[in-house]
């Protein structure tokens, strides 16, 4: 098998994504060689390539579905021809987090990565290159067993790749870090792509009334193919009044994907007795919440949320099972799917509001 591959390199903060012929290391220990079918852009990545930065050159890229082609000597999860899906959460398996289960949360999180004596997984000219998240952004990934999941073989490779990152955080804050139950009451605070999972999960779930609210009609529009019931422009109506009119007496679970300060503040503003908010969307630096006791003073919550406080393991395959019953809303994620070659583009086509998710489909 040859180790050279194409790879889109970023080379600096705000140069882009480059197309490079990259050598990818054979597979130790716990690591899996993946070939990459679809890999899904994500902000997180735009924002590392933009503004956050680390150690360049690196490729980028989380959002990954592909098959197993050659395991490392320890790996004993997943098996060559196995589909997979990958997702960014690190966990080590036996730390005190990870054994109560709360993988997403482990403390040891390099124990999927290699060491700084170990060579480099990507070399690009005899050089180091950085995996940045599990360098989906390629033809081929070396990744640990422990951030892979096995799929069905007829889950189709674009909506796959959406399954560990934008799926597990909206559908899984609902499920996992919220738990909702039947018959509750939702709000979801922006109907963007990940937005949108929450609402799915909020069906799932059997919440009697699903609230979305954002300020573009048309993404309203979209979410009530996801199983929205009821819609907020909150740029011509009082979302929290609309609200509080909805539910009678405030909302049980107010799930803010926007994360600017107004907004979040009317999140609370929504909660009826025992209600709780869950911060997920990071909208700037200032991104926070004032909260004054007497606000919550009847058993509200708020709780921010990592990664929809999911077990991928465990979520992957459910989702993909949910959305191959027809359950699941994932074929309306998918607004575009293109070439390795043109992240880029791709990037700003997320920027026209009636792009959800842009997917790469094209590895050749
Ligand atoms: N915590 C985690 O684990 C985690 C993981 C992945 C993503 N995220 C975060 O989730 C957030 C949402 O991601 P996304 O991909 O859905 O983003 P997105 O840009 O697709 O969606 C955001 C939505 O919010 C709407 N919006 C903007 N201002 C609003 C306002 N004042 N009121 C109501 N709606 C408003 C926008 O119109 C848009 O539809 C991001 O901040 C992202 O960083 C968090
Ligand atoms: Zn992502
Ligand atoms: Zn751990």
């Amino acid at each position: 098998m040859s180790n050279t591959m194409k790879a889109s390199v970023t080379k600096g903060l705000g140069q882009g994504f480059v197309v490079e012929e990259v050598e990818l290391a054979e597979p130790i220990g716990h690591e899996v060689r993946v070939q990459v079918k679809a890999s899904g852009l994500c902000h997180s990545d735009l924002s590392v390539a933009t503004f956050l930065g680390g150690e360049f050159p690196m490729v980028l890229g989380h959002e990954v579905a592909g098959v197993v082609t050659q395991v490392g000597p320890a790996a004993t999860q997943v098996a060559v021809g196995d589909h997979v899906a990958g997702c960014l959460i690190q966990y080590c398996g036996s730390c005190v987090n990870c054994l109560s289960g709360r993988t997403h949360i482990c403390l040891h999180p390099e124990a999927t990565l290699r060491t700084a004596d170990q060579p480099s997984r990507l070399t690009w000219n005899g050089a180091p290159v950085a995996q940045r998240f599990l360098a989906g952004f390629a033809q081929e990934a070396l990744i640990h067993e422990n951030q892979l999941a096995v799929i069905p073989d007829e889950m189709p490779w674009a909506p796959a790749a959406l399954l560990g990152c934008g799926v597990l955080t909206g559908a899984g804050a609902v499920l996992n870090s919220a738990g909702v139950q039947q018959g509750e009451t939702v709000v979801v605070i922006g109907a963007g792509g990940v937005g949108m999972n929450a609402v799915s999960g909020a069906r799932l779930a059997g919440a009697e009334k699903i609230i979305i609210t954002d300020i573009e009609d048309d993404k309203l529009e979209r979410a009530r193919a996801f199983g929205a019931t009821h819609t907020v422009n909150s740029r011509t109506t009082d979302p929290v009044e609309a609200v509080r009119e909805i539910t009678g007496h405030g909302a049980d679970h107010v799930f803010d994907f926007v994360g600017v300060r107004p907004v979040t503040a009317q999140g609370i503003q929504m909660l009826g007795k025992g209600g709780g908010l869950y911060l997920i969307g990071v909208g700037g630096t200032d991104a926070g919440i004032d909260v004054n006791v007497k606000a919550i003073s009847n058993a509200q919550k708020v709780q921010g949320v990592y990664m929809g406080s999911s077990n991928l393991k465990r979520d992957i395959p459910f989702f993909a099972s949910m959305y191959l019953q027809g359950r699941m809303n994932l074929d309306d994620l998918v607004s575009k799917e293109i070439s390795l070659t043109d992240i880029d583009s791709g990037y700003e086509a997320l920027k026209d509001g009636h792009t959800a998710r842009v997917v790469i489909t094209d590895l050749s």
